[in-house]
Formats: structure tokens, sequence, C-alpha cells
């Protein structure tokens, strides 16, 4: 079994390969490092479980928080925790969206071994489910075990291009009918999944999707939490490879001159604060079309499985050339949203004590440099025999 040490070593000498393997790519100088997990997954590091993780951590999760960690055990387990101060408490009171990241994870996990031909079994919460809150128990037990017959997931070819989209959607290239049902017929529990391209009803969705926008920006703990997670500038990226990366030239050149900063984002007035309402605004109103998950409960484990769904609908849209953003604020718990909250249960037509776990635009754009990441090294926790 290798040591968290060995993996270290490894990981890092990769990294190295890669940052002189991607220099001169668009990304932000400086950053290439902060998205070598990318360039990384695909390696062998001598076992099949790590293997497998170095995709799995590139998983689609809230504010880019990587919260997972990951203990090897014996030869052939993972156990999976929460680190309980990557979280969100203000956006996600319930730890709902964390816990749907960790779907995804598991999801890319699944797809990952399946390709290498590892069955992997996944008890979820074997050691209860956490309620109201995510604790330091197990969020999933993993079991490898090889299956020589195993299919793997067509999906899967798409897990290193899948990127979630900042940019504006092409406003003369709408989604076409058939291509949002194929995006939709990726989903595992296909009673779960809507989505609409729908004139009408995109309008109605982008004016609930920017009133609860608006919401999470002008509610002071909501933003705050969300400006303490801002990366700005590329130095910032590559010390904190997660939160909401704003690096590349330009910002670093408003960092430099002040126009950007913290405090600046938190002053109704400033242009950093304007611009950052206007820019995520223009993002929602340029939406082409939609797509959500539901689920008829809101256990611990539905919340795993609409992650799981949500990664296959994401690397489906990819195949099909589809870029995706998730809007969740609509969609998020805390008192200031409880109004758009219920209207958007009632637009999706679920009622209590089912809910509606993910929501999120579509459309085409330029598919952007992927998100930053912590290697995997960091999220391994000495392994146990
Ligand atoms: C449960 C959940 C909620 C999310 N909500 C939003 C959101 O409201 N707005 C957004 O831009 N991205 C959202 N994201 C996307 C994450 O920010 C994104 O996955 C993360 O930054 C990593 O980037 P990547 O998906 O390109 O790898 C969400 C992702 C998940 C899993």
């Amino acid at each position: 079994m290798p040591t968290r040490r060995m993996l270290l070593t490894t990981a890092g000498a990769a990294a190295v390969v890669t940052t002189a393997g991607v220099a001169g790519l668009a990304w932000a100088p400086g950053t290439a490092e902060a998205r070598a997990p990318w360039r990384v997954a695909g390696e062998t590091f001598g076992d099949a479980r790590v293997d497998a993780l170095a995709y799995a951590i590139l998983a689609p999760n809230p504010h880019n928080r990587q919260p997972w960690l990951f203990q090897l055990v014996g030869d052939n387990g993972i156990d999976v925790t929460c680190d309980l101060d990557r979280r969100l408490p203000h956006t996600d009171p319930p730890d709902r969206q964390t816990t749907i990241g960790f779907g995804a994870m598991l999801e890319l996990l699944t797809m990952a071994a399946a390709e290498k031909g590892y069955a992997v079994d996944i008890d979820y919460f074997p050691d209860g489910e956490p309620q109201p809150l995510l604790d330091s128990r197990r969020i999933a037990a993993v079991t490898f075990r090889t299956d020589p017959g195993l299919a793997k997931d067509p999906l899967f070819q798409d897990a290193l291009a899948r990127r979630t989209s900042r940019a504006p959607f092409d406003a003369e290239r709408p989604v076409d009918k058939a291509v949002l049902n194929t995006i939709m017929a990726s989903v595992a529990d296909q009673s779960s999944v809507g989505g609409t391209v729908d004139a009408d009803r995109r309008a109605r969705l982008i004016d609930l999707a920017r009133r609860g926008w608006i919401a999470e920006y002008e509610n002071d703990a909501t933003r705050r939490e969300s400006i303490e997670l801002m990366r700005i500038g590329n130095r910032a990226v590559a010390q904190n490879p997660d939160g909401i990366s704003l690096d590349g030239t330009a910002m670093g050149l408003f960092k430099m001159a002040g126009v950007i900063t913290p405090k600046k984002l938190d002053t109704p007035g400033t242009t950093a604060y304007e611009q950052g309402l206007s820019t995520y605004n223009a993002l929602i109103e340029s939406a082409q079309g939609f797509v959500w998950l539901t689920s008829e409960t809101n256990t611990r484990s539905e919340q795993l499985n609409a992650g799981r769904d949500w990664v296959r609908l994401h690397l489906a849209a990819q195949k099909a050339g589809v870029s995706v953003q998730p809007l969740s604020q609509v969609l998020q718990e805390f008192p200031a949203m409880s109004a758009l909250y219920a209207e958007a249960q009632e637009e999706f037509g679920v009622a209590a004590p089912g809910v509606v776990q993910m929501f999120g635009r579509i459309g085409y754009a330029k598919f952007s440099p992927p998100s930053p990441r912590w290697p995997l090294s960091s999220r391994l926790i000495d392994a146990v025999a």
C-alpha cells in the first residue's frame, strides 16, 4: 500500500513534469500547478484506489471547497470523511450542497475505477446519516473489487474536459430540444431530472434566478462568505487552489490598481460590488435553457444521489459541447432566501419532504481552463492496515 509520503513524492514529481508540460497554455501564469491535478489524473500511482481518486477530486463541488478526506483502509477500502472546516455555513446551512459535491465525487470515483476493471461497492453513511449537519462520521465506505467484465462508462471520456462555465452563453445559438433530451437521458434516476429550452419558461426561470442572485448578494452573511473565499489574482490562486478563483491578467491589474479588494467587493456603490452583481446577472440572462434535479426526500443519501446524477448530466452536456453552470441561489436554505426558495420548489412541482437539489443554466460558450484543485496528497489521511 502506498504511504502518504510516497504519494506526496509521486504527485510532487508529476506536478513538476506537468507544470513544465503546460507552460505557455492559456491560463494565468503561475497557476499551472493549481491545475496540475487535471494533468496528473491518468497517471498510475501503484494503487487502483489512488488512480481513481485522482479523477474523483476533479468533481464539481460548491465554491470549490474540496471538502473530502480519504483514508485508504486495508488493501481495497477507502473511508471518506468531510473536512468540516470546508463547509459553507451561511450559503449552505444544512450542508446539503456540500453533500451533493461528495456524491459527484463518488460517481467520478466509480467511473474511474471501472476504467481499470474495478467495481466499487459504496456504503453510504455506514455510521448513520449525520443530521442536522455533517459531522466527523464517515460519508461513505468504499470497497474496490476486480471485475474484468465490467462495462466502462462512456461519460467518463469527458471527465477531464468538464468545466463549470462562468461565461455568457451565445445568444445566437439556442440549445436544441433533442440535445437537451440527450443530456437528460444520462441521469440514472429519470424521475428526478427536468429541463427546458422553451422560451416562456426560460424567461420565467431567468427572472427567478436573477432574484435569487440579488437576494444572496445583498445578504451580508452569504456575500461575505463568498468574498472570503475569493482568490484574487494569480498568486492567491496558486497559494489556495480552491474557493472562487479570480485569476488572469485583467484581475491582476484590477487588484494592483486597488479596484478589487475584499472591502470594496463588500461595499455597495463601488465598481467591484456593482460589477460583481451585474456580471453574474448577465450570465443568468444569457441562459439558453435550464436543467434541474429533484428528489422525493431530502435524506443525506438522496443528496449523494443527486450529486452523482448532477455530474452525469454535466458530463453528458460536455460531450454534446454544451456548457453548464449551476445557479444554486434559489435552492439555498438561509432565512433571507426563504420566499424565493419556496417559489423555486413550487416552480419545479416539488413538495416536502421532496426538494429541488440542483438547478443550472445551459448554453454554448467557449470552454474555460480547468478550475484549481489541491493535490490529492493533501486530501489523504494516513492509511490504516
Ligand atoms: C452543489 C453545487 C452547487 C453549486 N452552485 C454553484 C453556483 O451557484 N454558481 C456557480 O457558478 N457554480 C456553482 N457550482 C459549481 C462549483 O462552483 C464548481 O463545481 C467548482 O468551482 C469547481 O469547478 P469545476 O466544476 O469547473 O471543476 C456548484 C456546484 C455544486 C456541486
